[in-house]
């Protein structure tokens, strides 16, 4: 008997500092992915790096969504990852007919970052989000920066440094050109991992060490006083801004514990702002999806300096978080997609590109 359905490989858990992030993340795809159109395999990547087929997740699924564990675990049987996907897109998905498609659920570097996307590159296996350069590009702040300021996109003033430049003369240098408090952040991170508020020069030197033993390219930006915007994008040539959602740190800042932990942060969705304000945040995230190179999907986000400059580009988070309590799906819900809509979205999109990507290699 052979199975129509496409076979949908969940990439989770991953090497970055976000790796619980991304389990929970999976929990919640596995659970809205259509069972009648996807026949789902989970890959667990653990934190140090091993690969396996997550037998306990694809039990519980069989036996319904419920089953599920509000967060997976990234254990199974072993698989070396050179082999995984050939092991995944052949021998695993023999009864399967239709494509397989990856979702390469992984946030921060070592996933988010275009290394996993070139493995699946050379494996010519259509992918949710991003290509290499996109997801690259969009993981490196100091990067992202550059091509943002290169195309008028508004932003904070910063200043980039890699380790070797770093002199004791530093900080104070730092704060006489962006002021206090400054915020300071490796280059490749996300979830806040790293970033701290530093309000003395003091502060600025030893918030420059912790983001360094995150990375070798550390970015310094002057702290923006305003409100935080952000916008999801779907789509490939032609992406789609959803309603902005704002929002309200609990903690002085949008932390890590903020974000996963305790929940102490609300969203408002969509966020208060004038029609005019709205079409203006939406044209600018959908520039920024643009220059970055995203494709499938991002969440762009902004500060609203009101008053001031406006909206100031932040950053872009090419596999945003799908928790339950995320913004790109709710944001998504507000605009008039449903959660499971979304991921046959991403599918689709995962698909086109890949068609007209052989179709430019000339396969
Ligand atoms: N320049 C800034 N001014 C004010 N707040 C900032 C600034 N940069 C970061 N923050 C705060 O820190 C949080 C995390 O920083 P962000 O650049 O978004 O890194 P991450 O990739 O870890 O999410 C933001 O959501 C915001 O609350
Ligand atoms: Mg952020």
């Amino acid at each position: 008997m052979t199975d129509p359905r496409i076979n949908l490989v969940v990439l989770f858990g991953g090497q970055s500092a976000e790796h619980d992030v991304s389990c929970t993340s999976a929990a919640h795809v596995l659970r809205a992915a259509d069972p009648a159109k996807y026949r789902i395999t989970p890959v667990g990547i653990s934190r140090d790096g091993g690969w396996a087929i997550a037998a306990d997740t694809q039990r519980a699924l069989a036996k319904g969504t419920d089953a599920l564990p509000g967060r997976l675990e990234a254990t199974g049987e072993a698989i070396e990852p050179s082999l995984a996907l050939t092991h995944i897109t052949g021998k695993l998905a023999s009864e399967v007919t239709g494509p397989t498609v990856v979702v390469p659920l992984l946030h921060g570097p070592l996933g988010e970052d275009g290394t996993v996307q070139g493995m699946l590159e050379l494996a010519n296996v259509p992918y949710v989000g991003a290509g290499v350069l996109g997801s690259a590009l969009a993981m490196d702040k100091a990067m992202a920066k550059q091509v943002a300021a290169a195309n008028g996109l508004p932003q904070a003033r910063y200043v980039a440094l890699r380790a070797h430049e770093v002199t004791p003369g530093t900080p104070a240098a730092l704060v006489h050109e962006l002021g206090l408090p400054l915020f300071v952040k490796p280059a490749n991170m996300g979830s806040s991992v790293g970033v701290t508020k530093a309000k003395t020069v003091e502060a600025v030197r030893d918030a420059i060490e912790v983001a360094l033993s995150y990375d070798e390219w550390v970015v310094i930006e002057e702290a923006v006083v305003g409100r935080e915007i952000e916008i999801a994008v779907l789509g490939n040539l032609e992406p789609r801004a959803s309603v902005p959602g704002e929002i309200l740190p609990g903690a002085e800042f949008y932390d890590y514990a903020d974000k996963y932990v305790d929940d102490g942060s609300r969203a408002l969705i969509p966020a208060p702002m004038t029609a005019a304000q709205m079409v203006e945040v939406q044209a600018l995230a959908l520039k920024a999806f643009t220059v970055l190179r995203g494709e499938g999907l991002s969440r762009v986000d902004f500060f609203f300096e009101e008053g001031g400059r406006g909206f100031l580009f932040n950053e872009m988070n090419t596999i945003p978080g799908f928790t339950p309590i995320s913004m790109y799906p709710k944001l998504w819900i507000a605009s008039g997609v449903s959660y499971s809509e979304l991921i046959d979205e991403l599918v689709r999109l995962a698909l086109e590109r890949h068609g007209r990507q052989r179709r430019n290699t000339g396969h």
